[in-house]
């Protein structure tokens, strides 16, 4: 008796995990779903789309969709790209394919943080998705590039924290980036922007040349609850 009922009571216990686990993907599906389907990204975090660096820049940001992308402001971001990242693809396992780095930064689901300077030169972008990875959902950050004459001034945590801010607002469970380890930059400005080794990042022996880095975002308390029935995110909490 005493036996049966503790595996009964187990075999509660595994459905019940099993349920909420289904619930906990779910949820997060739902999420990644009304985060896609927002308009206009910007009211989210309107008060970090202009940067001043005081002794060097003023910048004016914003956001879109790659299907509404300017094409010449798509094709100086693929050359960005080509001059930031071409020397370091090609001296690891991957290799530089710029078809399929193209294919990459032009799929339907790819959002653009755009941010030009005073003068309205372009000077840096993200591409980022909203989706689910390894069952959570997940604000990826594909690409942050900033323009040589560019950097050091602030520009590239500003817009980490516009991704951060967007993560919570859509309650994704973390912003989440693959970077080269042979990349020692990139490798400092992500510790100093707060990112550590996630989780799902593999094992050294697997993929010496990559690691998966991610910051977890804590979702402030008005931002509960959710979604209403017609699964649109509040935008109370933003
Ligand atoms: C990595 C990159 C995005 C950083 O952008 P940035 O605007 O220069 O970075 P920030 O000025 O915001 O730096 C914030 C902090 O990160 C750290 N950091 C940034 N670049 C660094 C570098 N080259 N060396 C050491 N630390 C660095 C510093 O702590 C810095 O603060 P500080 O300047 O007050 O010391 C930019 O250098 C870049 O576009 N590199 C080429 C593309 C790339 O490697 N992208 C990342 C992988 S997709």
């Amino acid at each position: 008796m005493g036996k049966k009922s503790t595996t009964g009571n187990k075999n509660k216990e595994k459905r019940q995990a099993r349920k909420l686990e289904q619930r906990r993907i779910a949820d997060g599906m739902s999420f990644v779903t009304s985060a896609n389907k927002l308009k206009d990204l910007s009211p989210l975090c309107q008060d970090l789309l202009v940067y001043n660096n005081l002794e060097s820049m003023e910048i004016n940001m914003c956001i879109q969709r790659v299907t509404e992308l300017d094409k010449d402001v798509l094709n100086w971001a693929i050359s960005l790209t080509e001059r930031n990242m071409k020397r370091l693809y090609e001296t690891c396992a991957w290799g530089w394919n710029k078809e399929r780095k193209v294919e990459e930064m032009t799929d339907d689901a790819a959002w653009y943080l755009i941010a030009r300077n005073n003068d309205n030169i372009l000077q840096a972008f993200s591409h980022f998705r909203f989706d689910m990875d390894f069952g959570e959902p997940v604000l990826y950050c594909y690409e942050v590039q900033i323009e040589e004459g560019g950097r050091r001034k602030g520009l590239g945590q500003r817009v980490m924290q516009v991704l951060e801010r967007l993560a919570r607002a859509t309650h994704m469970r973390c912003v989440r980036l693959t970077a080269l380890t042979h990349n020692p930059s990139a490798a400092a400005f992500f510790k100093a922007c707060g990112y550590s080794i996630d989780e799902t990042s593999p094992a050294k022996e697997y993929s010496a040349h990559y690691e998966i880095l991610s910051k977890y975002i804590e979702p402030t308390e008005d931002q509960v609850p959710s979604t209403d029935s017609s699964n649109r995110i509040e935008l109370s909490g933003s």
